[in-house]
Formats: C-alpha cells, sequence, structure tokens
C-alpha cells in the first residue's frame, strides 16, 4: 500500500494546524513525525485516517481517494489495513486488557480464533503484559493503557500503522520494548508512520519530518 499526501492543510476558522503538506509514503516505510506541541502532527494524522476532512489537498491510498470513500470504504479501511495508537488510547471499560486487545478480531475475521489467540500471547510476551492480561483498564497504569493499545492496533496485522506518541506514557524499559517491537514488524513489512517525542523511535525511522506551525522540512539524519 502506498499513500500521497498532495498539497494537504486543515484550517479551524482563520488557524492553518496543517499548511499545504505534500509527502508520500511507500510500502515498508518507517517515518516519524517530530516537532513542537501545537504544530499539527495529531491534526494531520486525523486527516491521514479520514477522521477528519481537510480545507484543501487531497490523500491517495493507493489510486483510492480518501475523499470519495464512502463510510463503509472508510470503515473496511480502517479494520482491515490500518493499526491506529491515539494519543489518548481509549479502551473499553468493561473489557481485561486480553479482550481489549482482541477487540478488533470481532470486527473483521482477517484470522482463525487460534491465531488471534497467538499473535495476541505474541503481542502480551513482547510488550511484558504477563501480569496484566486480565486486568481492567481503570486498574492500570497511564503506561499499560498505552502498552494494550499498541498490542491493539497490531492485532490484525496492519498494512500501515499510524500512531500517535506511542511511547509518550513509557518508561524507559517499557518504551525500549515497544521500539523493538515496532522494529520487529517494520522487519516483516509493516509500514509505520508515527509522530513522537521519543528520539530513539525517531532514530529508527527511515525518513524523519519535522513539523513546525503546520509545515513540514525533512531532518537530513
Ligand atoms: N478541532 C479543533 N478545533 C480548533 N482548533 C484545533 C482543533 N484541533 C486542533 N486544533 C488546533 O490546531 C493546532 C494543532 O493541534 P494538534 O493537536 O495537531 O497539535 P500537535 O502537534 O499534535 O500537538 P501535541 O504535541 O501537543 O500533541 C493547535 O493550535 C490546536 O489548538
Ligand atoms: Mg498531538
Amino acid at each position: 500500500m502506498m499513500i500521497r499526501v498532495n498539497h494537504i492543510s486543515k484550517s479551524f476558522g482563520d488557524y492553518k494546524a496543517v499548511d499545504s503538506i505534500s509527502f508520500d509514503v511507500n510500502s515498508g516505510d518507517y517515518v516519524a513525525i517530530i516537532g513542537p506541541s501545537g504544530s499539527g502532527k495529531t491534526t494531520l494524522l486525523s486527516l491521514l485516517t479520514g477522521l477528519i476532512s481537510p480545507t484543501d489537498g487531497e490523500i491517495l491510498y493507493d489510486d483510492r481517494k480518501l475523499s470519495s470513500m464512502s463510510r463503509s470504504q472508510l470503515a473496511g479501511l480502517r479494520a482491515w489495513d490500518l493499526g491506529m495508537i491515539f494519543q489518548f488510547s481509549e479502551l473499553v471499560p468493561s473489557l481485561t486488557v486480553e479482550e481489549n486487545i482482541l477487540l478488533p478480531a470481532l470486527f473483521t475475521k482477517k484470522f482463525s480464533n487460534t491465531e488471534y489467540q497467538s499473535k495476541c500471547d505474541f503481542l502480551i510476551d513482547r510488550l511484558a503484559m504477563h501480569d496484566i492480561r486480565h486486568t481492567l483498564p481503570r486498574q492500570l497504569s497511564g503506561g499499560q493503557l498505552q502498552k494494550t493499545a499498541i498490542a491493539r492496533s497490531l492485532i490484525n496485522d496492519p498494512l500501515l500503522l499510524v500512531a500517535d506518541e506511542p511511547s509518550g506514557d513509557l518508561d524507559p524499559d517499557n518504551s525500549n520494548l515497544v521500539q523493538m517491537l515496532l522494529m520487529e514488524y517494520n522487519r516483516m513489512g509493516l509500514t509505520i508512520l508515527l509522530v513522537t517525542h521519543d528520539m530513539n523511535l525517531a532514530f529508527d525511522a527511515k525518513t524523519i519530518y519535522e513539523m513546525k506551525a503546520g509545515s513540514f522540512s525533512q531532518v537530513i539524519k
């Protein structure tokens, strides 16, 4: 899957949160976006995943325009091909960690139940979450919630992972686990686009962009 972002802008009233950004993401790429608070990073990810519509410009998934997809096509894209990690992870409060991780399986049935269970076990293992697999979200720390959201975003083996500060609430050890897991998935072909303040995660990326006041520039490593 290839994504083409073509002069995309988003204004809130007179305020241009995203200002004519263009870039491509090719299959297997690892792209990191850094930049100060308020520079438009989350807004850009919301545009890319079709959660909000641009004021100007176009986003293409392969040759399909995001803006011309129907609601069900968009839902299908999100369920089958995209993994998303939001800045403030939302888990279902009545479900345990393991049940939250397996939740996307209910909607897609991309794999058999046995396959889902073994993927879930793998993710729980890699993220060192054995002790919390039967715990409810309200009993979890911010970092544990975040690791659950990360595992949930990968359970369906997406083509593209879009992540908004996936290690923002993690201590260095846990951040390392996430970093190694993402690299492992990237080596297996997962395309990654993430926003991060974590320089370890950013430096793994093949391409780094810095966002400043809605504009983009590539950082030379
Ligand atoms: N729905 C909205 N309505 C009005 N203004 C908004 C809306 N969403 C975002 N903004 C504004 O757009 C700007 C960019 O916000 P955004 O959340 O994209 O920043 P960010 O780079 O993700 O920041 P952070 O690093 O703090 O998460 C901010 O000034 C914000 O107030
Ligand atoms: Mg943000």
